[in-house]
């Protein structure tokens, strides 16, 4: 019988990755700081590995909220890291850094969590901050998991501890977020209400498993919030949002809720009125999250404890990432343009390879 030796497929391997990344350099986003179209497809030198580091063949890629800020300067990346954008990535494993202890190795499909650096044809991640990508789940759909449902499972479990049967305000609805956030509440057990912009997003969110929504441009959604709970208000408020909405938060949250600031779409500052007084008398907890700037171990816990609780439920199908759009990454321009347009339903993402195409040299 015949055999393939796996040493002459090693040395062909070797030479196909040394072949294919001899040129050293990559497509990459990048960008002077300004508006979408000061985008551009620059070629820039393929990342080296530090300490921990692998190295992904991109596939898929998706873009960001904070990408829009990046973009405009007001949004640098931590200390030290990918000065490109893009805050994940899927694809395959090309080979590994110094001192990696992990599992992985050439040849896996993964999801990766990124500091930045994720809209490239290559690019570099913690060892630690990797996922497996789902059964049977392509690039392009893999590619809206990780910076969104990392966020929300955060936000949910660790940040804002909730409890089952809780009743939980999600803002942005529609967003990335948003519609994570509903499906990992519908799984969990708690009640979702969704405040959106338009109906289509309401009823989108409907879909997924949210009890009611409020569109915030028809209506003050606070009156709506309490007739839905008895008058007592919800447990948790994921909100993005912030200034614009914080009267009709502190009036729609219950005594001892948790409110989570996550985003400041609606503005920075806060109209004056007797706000201490509510959180006093309510019992409030306020908290702030953010993901990006955290360090290694808490990402890397994050990503443990996501993979187990959370990853199952793709592969049988309860958990969809949700797409609006799938553009190529040539095609960035036109994605920041679409994400700042507000019109779109969860993710926009950025095919980087033709999975189907044969492997090229
Ligand atoms: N802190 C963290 O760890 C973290 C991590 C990831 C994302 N985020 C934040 O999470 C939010 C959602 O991100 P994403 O990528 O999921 O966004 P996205 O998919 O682009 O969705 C954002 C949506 O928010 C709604 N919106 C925009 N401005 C608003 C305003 N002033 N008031 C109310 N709604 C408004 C718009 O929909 P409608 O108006 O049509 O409803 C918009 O489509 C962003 O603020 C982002 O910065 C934070
Ligand atoms: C989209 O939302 C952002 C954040 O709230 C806002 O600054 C921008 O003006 C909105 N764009 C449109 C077209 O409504």
């Amino acid at each position: 019988m015949f055999h393939f030796s796996p040493v002459v497929f090693c040395v062909a391997a070797s030479f196909i990755r040394c072949a294919s990344t001899m040129s050293g350099m990559m497509k990459a986003v990048t960008f002077e700081p300004g508006g979408p179209e000061n985008l551009r497809i620059g070629s820039v030198a393929i990342p080296q590995l530090r300490e921990k580091e692998v190295l992904l063949k991109v596939y898929a890629t998706a873009i960001n909220r904070a990408d829009m800020l990046q973009r405009k300067g007001l949004y640098p990346p931590p200390t030290g890291e990918s000065d490109i954008l893009g805050l994940e990535a899927v694809g395959i494993v090309d080979r590994l850094g110094p001192g990696c202890v992990k599992s992985w190795k050439p040849g896996d499909k993964v999801m990766a969590l990124l500091p930045g650096g994720g809209n490239a044809e290559y690019v570099a991640s913690r060892e630690e901050l990797l996922m497996p990508l789902p059964s049977n789940m392509k690039f392009i759909e893999a590619a809206a998991i990780p910076e969104v449902w990392l966020t929300a499972f955060q936000l949910l479990f660790i940040v804002g501890k909730v409890k089952k049967g809780d009743t939980v305000l999600i803002h942005a609805g529609g967003s990335g977020v948003g519609t994570a956030a509903v499906q990992l509440c519908r799984q969990f057990g708690a009640r979702a209400l969704v405040v959106a912009g338009s109906q289509e997003k309401i009823d989108f969110a409907k879909s997924l498993g949210a009890e009611e929504g409020f569109n915030y441009k028809e209506a003050e959604f606070e009156p709506k919030v309490l007739a839905q709970t008895e008058g007592k208000g919800v447990d948790l408020i994921l909100d993005c949002v912030g200034g614009s909405f914080f009267d009709q938060n502190i009036n729609s949250i219950a005594t001892e809720g948790t409110w989570v600031i996550y985003g400041l779409m609606g503005g920075y500052t806060v109209n004056s009125g007797d706000h201490l007084a509510k959180i006093l008398r309510k019992r409030i907890t306020i908290v702030g999250s953010t993901l990006r700037a955290r360090s290694i171990q808490y990402k890397e816990s994050l990503v443990e404890e996501f993979s187990q609780r959370a990853l199952p439920h793709f592969s049988n199908g309860e958990f969809r990432p949700i797409i609006d759009t799938t553009l190529t990454l040539d095609s960035i321009q036109e994605a920041h343009q679409l994400m700042e347009s507000n019109k779109t339903t969860g993710k926009i993402v950025l095919q980087v390879r033709d999975e189907a195409a044969k492997e090229e040299l």
